[in-house]
């Protein structure tokens, strides 16, 4: 049995995530969590909300609640709409938490005895009236180069000239749009991962396996000019993990937190030993995932994200574990994704357009999204969400192909025979069909091995075409007529199949195939290994009911309708 630890990046705690934020991180991860499941590895599969920095202030402050507060209430919807969602996390975590206190300046000071964490005297925005340092892109004023009035102190967004704070003509503060702002000297640490750099650059060479979207960002990063530069790992905020040497002060770094970048990847670690504490676990049950020295060497790792993320996971997460000298478990595999748009334009999370994870809920079952999005993953680039393609795909492949395959097949014994499996050989087309889903299910397993998330998911589509292909030839109606011992055989494949397609659609489709199994009236979810005898998992006079129908079509109204409610501002 193999033991598999996946992270799906953690996503920010200001909001509802939207359906691309869905499919570049949690849902595929979820996928490939169930999947070794399914195959009988032992899983721990970790997420949890990312709480610190500005955005989660800032949305406090809009909230109008304190920050602690608006963090734990936010962190209980996504909690909520994960778990409606299907998302089997085994801890769904925070990184606020105490154990991410711990540990992130548990690092801080490793790196820093490792000589790995210099001082920088710099020249920062404080807004008076904000009682605070303004990051870059909470400084407003008009544009030097186009006049702009609404320039942010990174960047015009019209003009896209870069720019410092200190070139704004008129500045003032984003956050509460005072002028009163002035530039005071403040000391910040920052991450020495220059020196790092061969150690990286080997350590990227060394995974040959990677998916090419992610060695190429994680090079560009390396070899582009200042790519590779030293980073700011803290701020001046009030909300964050203080700045400490493991349990002792930092002298002049007293009301200072780590940059969330900082904190959020140690998350991943932390969020295990939450794990344990929520589940009354020692610290040797956590450890024995992530330190090579207590029992994970034999750990394979899979991080899941979106390619925005790649950087901080193929430098400035391992330049810090790197750089700690400890033995803890770094990343075997990482699986980036490209974004998912929406229906002609882009997902936007402030201006409210697409479907985020809490509409989506409201109008269909998890699994309708879940088969759309992971059958469309935007893995070799960009894909688009349409409506019209929405609404084919979960009429075709959903209802057509798997719904109606149950449903006839059910109906048709209850008709004919019982509610029970009635009793029939196995002949040619049924040694004919065994031997072709053989091949199928073997292709299955290697894509998701691979974690080619459309490769399965059309994999999985053909082996439910199989099935229907097979009862359309065999025509178990007709046989019927004529030879009815053979049409039992036929009647008895059928109820199998949809058993075996239960088990092999669960990581996909998990709510209808645990309503598959129990219409089978089966607790048999063994994967199928030997594939003849799978097809033979329930023998003659095994009961089952006819289930409820599994998918209802879309349509053209609701397809209309939605597209309209989803063109933009969400309020
Ligand atoms: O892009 C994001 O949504 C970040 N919150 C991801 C953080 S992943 C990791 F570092 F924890
Ligand atoms: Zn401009």
């Amino acid at each position: 049995m193999a033991r598999i630890l996946i992270t799906s990046a953690i996503p920010y705690i200001n909001g509802i995530k939207h359906l691309g934020n869905l499919i570049g991180s949690q849902l595929p991860a979820d996928l490939y969590a169930r999947y070794n499941r399914g195959r009988g590895n032992e899983v721990m599969f970790l997420c949890a909300t990312d709480e610190h920095g500005t955005p989660a202030e800032l949305a406090a402050a809009k909230a109008g609640k304190p920050v602690a507060d608006f963090c734990a209430e936010m962190h209980g919807v996504q909690s909520d709409i994960a778990k409606r969602f299907g998302l089997s996390f085994d801890h769904f975590g925070r990184s606020s938490s105490p154990q991410n206190h711990t540990l992130t300046q548990h690092f801080a000071g490793k790196l820093a005895d490792a000589g790995l964490i210099r001082e920088v005297s710099e020249k920062q925005v404080y807004s008076n009236a904000d009682g605070r340092f303004l990051p870059d892109r909470y400084i407003e004023g008009t544009c030097p180069n186009c006049g702009y009035e609404k320039a942010r102190g990174d960047q015009c967004e019209n003009c896209t000239k870069q720019l410092d704070p200190t070139d704004l003509i008129d500045p003032r503060s984003a956050v509460s749009g005072s002028t009163d702002l002035e530039v005071r000297e403040t000391k910040h640490l920052y991450l020495c991962q220059s020196q790092m750099k061969d150690q990286l650059d080997a350590w990227v060479d060394s995974k040959a396996d990677w998916p090419v979207l992610t060695t190429s960002i994680a090079k560009k990063w390396l070899h582009d000019g200042d790519g590779l530069r030293d980073r700011g790992i803290t701020r001046d905020l009030d909300w964050g993990i203080p700045v400490k040497k493991g349990d002792v002060d930092w002298p002049g770094m007293e009301g200072k937190v780590f940059y969330v970048w900082f904190d959020a990847p140690i998350e991943y670690i932390a969020c295990a030993g939450e794990w344990a504490e929520a589940n009354g676990k020692t610290d040797a049950d956590w450890e024995r995932w992530w330190r090579t020295d207590k029992g994970a060497e034999d750990v394979k790792y899979v991080q899941f994200m979106g390619k925005d993320n790649v950087p901080f996971h193929t430098l400035s997460f391992p330049a810090t574990i790197l750089g700690s000298g400890e033995p803890w478990k770094m990343v075997d595999h990482l699986k980036s994704f490209n974004y998912l748009n929406y229906d002609g334009g882009q997902f936007s999370t402030s201006q409210g357009r697409g479907v985020f994870m809490d509409q989506a809920l409201d109008i269909l079952p998890a699994d309708y999204w879940r088969w759309w999005l992971l059958s469309h993953a935007p893995e070799n680039s960009d894909s688009e969400f349409t409506w019209e393609n929405f609404q084919t795909s979960v009429n075709k492949d959903l209802a057509d192909v798997l719904g109606n395959f149950v449903s006839r097949i059910t109906k048709f014994c209850r008709s004919k025979f019982s509610e029970a499996v009635p009793e029939g050989e196995y002949g040619e087309a049924e040694q004919a069909l065994i031997a072709d889903l053989t091949k199928r299910v073997r292709a299955y397993e290697q894509h998701m091995e691979a974690m080619e998330v459309r490769k399965s998911a059309q994999e999985l589509r053909a082996i439910w075409v199989a099935g229907n292909e097979y009862l359309q030839n065999t025509a178990p109606w007709t046989a019927f007529k004529t030879d009815p011992a053979k049409a039992a055989g036929q009647v008895r494949m059928g109820l199998n199949l949809i058993r075996f397609y239960a088990v092999l659609s669960a990581p996909f489709i998990p709510e209808a195939s645990a309503k598959m199994l129990s219409a089978m009236n089966t607790l048999d979810t063994s994967w199928p290994d030997d594939v003849e005898a799978a097809l033979s998992a329930l023998p003659a006079g095994h009961e089952f009911t006819v289930p409820e129908v599994l998918f209802a079509k879309i349509t053209d109204e609701q397809r209309e309708e939605w597209q309209e409610r989803f063109s933009g501002n969400r309020d």
